[in-house]
C-alpha cells in the first residue's frame, strides 16, 4: 500500500473513494447481515488509513465517506424511530501515548495547568450493540437500535423480552421522560450454547456473540429474540425531561437504584496513570469475563466540564474508546492432523506455526469437521486469521486467500481410521466420520478409559491421561475392570503364581507413596452409585444428566440393562427427555459383545448401588407411572410434574401400557386418544389434584 506522504493528489482522491465502497461493504456485512468479512483490526486499519487521508488532504473528504457516516442503513423491515438525541459513537484510540494526548486535550481545551485535575468515569466497552429505551411515567413504551445514529429500529417487543430490562419503574425521583441506552449483549456461555444447539440442527452458526446477539435482538419476530438470552448494561441516556445528576458517576447511581444493570466494573479514575492501570487490569480481567467487551471508555466524569468540552463533528471531545489489540493474528497452518475420541468421532486439528494471540501462545486450532474444512477452504500452508475468545480453543476465522502459496495443499479427510486403520464411515445426517473400530481402536479404548475416571463419573484422580495412555500402551489397563485388578496384580499374586508382579513403585517417578495413594483412590470407588456407574460407559450421546434420569427410572442397573439386553425400549422410552435416536443409541451400546463382557469383568469387582431417593412412597401414588398432557389451569406443568415425582410417581412423557395414570388438562391430543385405547386410567386436573392434595 502506498505510503500516504507519497500520495498525489489524484491518487489521494481515488484512494478515498476506493476505502469508502470497502468500507461501505464491510459496514453492510457488519450491521445488516451480521456476518462480518473482515476482521476488526482489518476494518480499523482502513479507518485509520481514510482518517489520515483526509486529515492531509481536507478538502477532498468525501460527504458521505466513511468518517461521516455511523454504523449503516436500518433493515426496512423494521419499523423506524426518529432518535430526539442523536445516538453518537466515540473516536477510537489504540496506545498509551493516544491516551495521554487525549487527556492532555482535554485539559489543554479546559485552560487547565497541569493534566491531573480531571475526574474520569472509566468503563469496559461492552461489544454488543448499542439500544435506547423510552420510559414514559416509569413505564417502557420504546425501544430502538442506533441506526445511522439519527434513525433506528423499532425493537420495542424485543428489549421487552430481555430480563434485565425493568418494564415499569417505580421511583419519586424519576424524570417523567427518561430514554436510558446502553449495550445488548450475549454472554460467552449463552453464545456457545446457542452455536452448539444451532450446528446440531444445521443452522446458522454465528461467528462471535456479539454478532449473535445482533442477529438475536434484529429478529422480527421476538419469540425468537426470547429463546436466545440476552443481557444488557446501561451506560449513557438519551431524551430526558429533567437531568437531575451532575456526573456520569451518578447517573450510574441513579439508573442503578431504578433498577437497571450497569456493568460492575465501572471506576472513578483521577489520573492519566490511574486509567493506564485501569486498562491494563481489565485487558488481564477480560477471559475470565462471561461477556466480550473490546477496550474501555474513558468519560470525563463532571456533566459541566462535558458541556464545555462539548463535539467534534460527531464524536464527543470528553470521551474516547481506547480499545484493546485484536486478539486476532495471521499464522501458517503447518499441517492438518485427524484426532479419534472416545465415540470414534475423527476430529481434524489444524498444527499452527506457534503464535502470540493476546498474550497466549497458540500452536493448535480444532477445524471441527471435514464440512468445515470445505467450507472455509482451509489448506496446509495456508496463512490464515486465527481468533480466540475467551479461554476456548482457538479457531480458525478465515484463509487469507492472496497469500495462499504454490505449494499449498488440499488436506484430503481419510476415509480410514488414522489411529487403527477401521473404516470411517459417515451417516447421512451427520456432521462427523466415526471410526468403526470400536474398543479395538487404541485411540477409542484410551478415550473411553479416560472417560471412566472422569470427574462425573468414577472420578479416580491419580489416574490422569499421560498414565492411563502409559497404562494401555505397556498393556497394564487395557479395559475399565483392569483398573481394579492393578493391586492385586502389583505385587505379583500370591506364592504359587508365576506372575512378576507389576511393581508400579518402580516406575520412574513413582514411589511407595504414590501407588499407596492411588490404589486408596480407586479402592474407595468399589462402590458406586447408579448414575456415575451408567454415565462412566461412555454411551454416545448419554450425559450425567441423562444418566440420572435413567437412573432414577430403572432404581437398579440390572432392570435396565435386561430391558437394554432383550431391546425392551418401552419403558425407556417413558422418560421425558428421551428420545428415538439416544434409545438406539444405548440398544446398540448394549448389543455389542465386547461392552457386555466390559461390563460383566467390572460388576466382579465393583458394586453399583441402587439408586434411593426420598420421595414419599406411602401415597397413591407411589410406584405409578403419569403422563401429563393438555394444559393444566391450577398449575404449571412443571410445578404439577415435581409434585407427582415428589409423592413417588414416575413421570413418563408418552403413555405405553406401564402407564397408570393420564392426567388430562384442556386441549388434549393424540396421547388421550392412545389412553383410551388402551384403557388407561384417565385423570381430569380436578381428580390429579384431589389425589395429591
Ligand atoms: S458511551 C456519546 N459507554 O461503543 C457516547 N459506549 O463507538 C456514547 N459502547 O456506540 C457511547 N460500551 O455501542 C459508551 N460503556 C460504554 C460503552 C459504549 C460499549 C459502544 C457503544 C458505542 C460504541 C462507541
Amino acid at each position: 500500500m502506498q505510503n500516504i506522504d507519497e500520495l498525489s493528489e489524484e491518487q489521494a482522491r481515488a484512494e478515498l473513494k476506493r476505502l469508502s465502497e470497502e468500507m461501505a461493504k464491510a459496514d453492510i456485512a457488519y450491521y445488516q447481515n451480521d456476518a462480518p468479512y473482515l476482521t476488526d483490526a482489518e476494518y480499523d486499519s482502513l479507518k485509520r488509513r481514510n482518517e489520515q487521508i483526509e486529515a492531509k488532504f481536507p478538502h477532498l473528504r468525501l460527504a458521505n465517506g466513511p468518517s461521516q457516516r455511523i454504523g449503516a442503513a436500518v433493515k426496512s423491515e423494521f419499523g423506524k424511530v426518529e432518535h430526539k438525541i442523536p445516538m453518537l459513537s466515540l473516536g477510537d484510540i489504540f496506545s498509551e501515548e493516544e491516551l495521554m494526548d487525549f487527556t492532555a486535550g482535554v485539559n489543554r481545551f479546559l485552560g487547565n495547568k497541569t493534566d491531573n485535575q480531571i475526574t474520569y468515569s472509566a468503563e469496559p466497552k461492552i461489544d454488543g450493540l448499542s439500544f435506547s429505551a423510552r420510559f414514559e411515567h416509569g413505564k417502557f413504551i420504546q425501544g430502538a437500535t442506533r441506526g445511522d445514529g439519527k434513525t433506528g429500529e423499532d425493537i420495542t417487543e424485543n428489549l421487552k423480552v430481555i430480563k434485565d430490562l425493568p418494564l415499569e419503574i417505580k421511583a419519586p425521583d424519576l424524570p417523567e421522560i427518561l430514554e436510558v441506552r446502553g449495550e445488548v449483549y450475549m454472554s460467552k456461555a449463552d453464545f456457545f450454547e446457542l452455536n452448539k444447539k444451532n450446528a446440531a440442527e444445521h443452522k446458522k452458526v454465528f461467528a462471535n456473540p456479539r454478532n449473535a446477539a445482533a442477529g438475536s435482538l434484529r429478529q422480527l419476530d421476538a419469540n425468537i429474540t426470547k429463546e436466545r438470552k440476552l443481557s444488557l448494561f446501561v451506560y449513557t441516556w438519551g431524551d430526558v425531561s429533567e437531568i437531575t445528576w451532575k456526573s456520569q458517576s451518578e447517573f450510574l447511581a441513579k439508573v442503578r437504584s431504578w433498577g437497571f444493570k450497569t456493568n460492575p466494573y465501572n471506576r472513578i479514575c483521577h489520573t492519566t496513570q490511574d486509567l493506564i492501570n485501569y486498562f491494563e487490569d481489565l485487558q488481564q480481567e477480560r477471559a475470565n469475563l462471561l461477556y466480550d467487551i473490546d477496550g474501555i471508555v474513558y468519560k470525563v466524569d463532571d456533566l459541566a466540564l462535558q458541556n464545555r468540552l462539548g463535539f467534534l463533528t460527531r464524536t464527543p471531545r470528553w470521551a474516547i474508546a481506547h480499545k484493546f489489540p485484536a486478539e486476532q493474528a495471521f499464522t501458517k497452518i503447518n499441517n492438518i492432523r485427524v484426532q479419534v475420541g472416545r465415540t470414534g468421532a475423527l476430529t481434524p486439528v489444524a498444527d499452527l506455526e506457534p503464535i502470540n494471540v493476546g498474550g497466549v501462545i497458540v500452536s493448535h486450532a480444532t477445524l471441527h469437521n471435514e464440512d468445515e474444512i470445505k467450507r472455509k477452504d482451509i489448506r496446509i500452508n495456508d496463512t490464515v486469521i486465527i481468533q480466540r475468545a475467551g479461554d476456548v480453543i482457538p479457531q480458525i476465522v478465515r484463509v487469507v486467500k492472496e497469500k495462499r502459496p504454490q505449494d499449498s495443499q488440499e488436506f484430503i479427510f481419510p476415509q480410514k481410521c488414522p489411529v487403527c486403520g477401521a473404516h470411517a464411515i459417515k451417516e447421512e445426517d451427520e456432521a462427523v466420520r466415526r471410526c468403526t473400530g470400536g474398543l479395538t481402536c487404541p485411540a477409542q479404548a484410551t478415550e473411553r478409559l479416560i472417560h471412566f475416571v472422569s470427574k462425573d463419573a468414577f472420578d479416580i484422580s491419580g489416574l490422569g491421561e499421560k498414565i492411563i495412555e502409559d497404562f494401555y500402551r505397556e498393556n497394564i489397563i487395557k479395559t475399565p475392570s483392569d483398573i481394579f485388578t492393578l493391586e492385586e496384580r502389583n505385587s505379583g499374586g500370591d506364592l504359587f503364581s508365576h506372575h512378576n508382579g507389576l511393581h508400579l513403585e518402580s516406575r520412574e517417578g513413582w514411589g511407595k507413596k504414590s501407588v499407596d495413594n492411588l490404589f486408596k483412590a480407586i479402592n474407595e470407588k468399589r462402590k458406586i452409585s447408579l448414575p456415575r456407574f451408567i454415565y462412566a460407559l461412555g454411551i454416545r450421546q448419554v450425559g450425567a444428566a441423562t444418566s440420572l434420569l435413567i437412573a432414577k427410572h430403572y432404581g437398579s442397573f440390572l432392570t435396565f440393562m435386561q430391558d437394554m439386553l432383550v431391546k425392551n425400549t418401552e419403558k425407556l422410552l417413558e422418560i421425558d427427555g428421551i428420545g428415538e435416536a439416544m434409545v438406539k443409541d444405548i440398544v446398540e451400546f448394549f448389543a455389542e459383545e465386547h461392552n457386555q463382557q466390559t461390563i460383566k469383568l467390572l460388576l466382579q469387582q465393583i458394586k453399583v448401588d441402587d439408586f434411593l431417593d426420598t420421595t414419599d412412597y406411602t401415597s397413591q401414588l407411589s410406584g405409578k407411572t403419569i403422563v401429563f398432557t393438555g394444559t393444566l389451569e391450577k398449575m404449571t406443568r412443571a410445578e404439577a410434574k415435581a409434585k407427582a415425582l415428589s409423592l413417588g410417581a414416575k413421570v413418563a412423557g408418552s403413555v405405553s401400557k406401564n402407564t397408570d395414570f393420564v392426567v388430562m388438562g384442556s386441549d388434549a391430543g393424540s396421547k388421550a386418544e392412545k389412553a383410551k385405547e388402551l384403557g388407561i386410567t384417565i385423570l381430569s386436573e380436578d381428580a390429579f389434584f384431589a389425589l395429591i392434595s
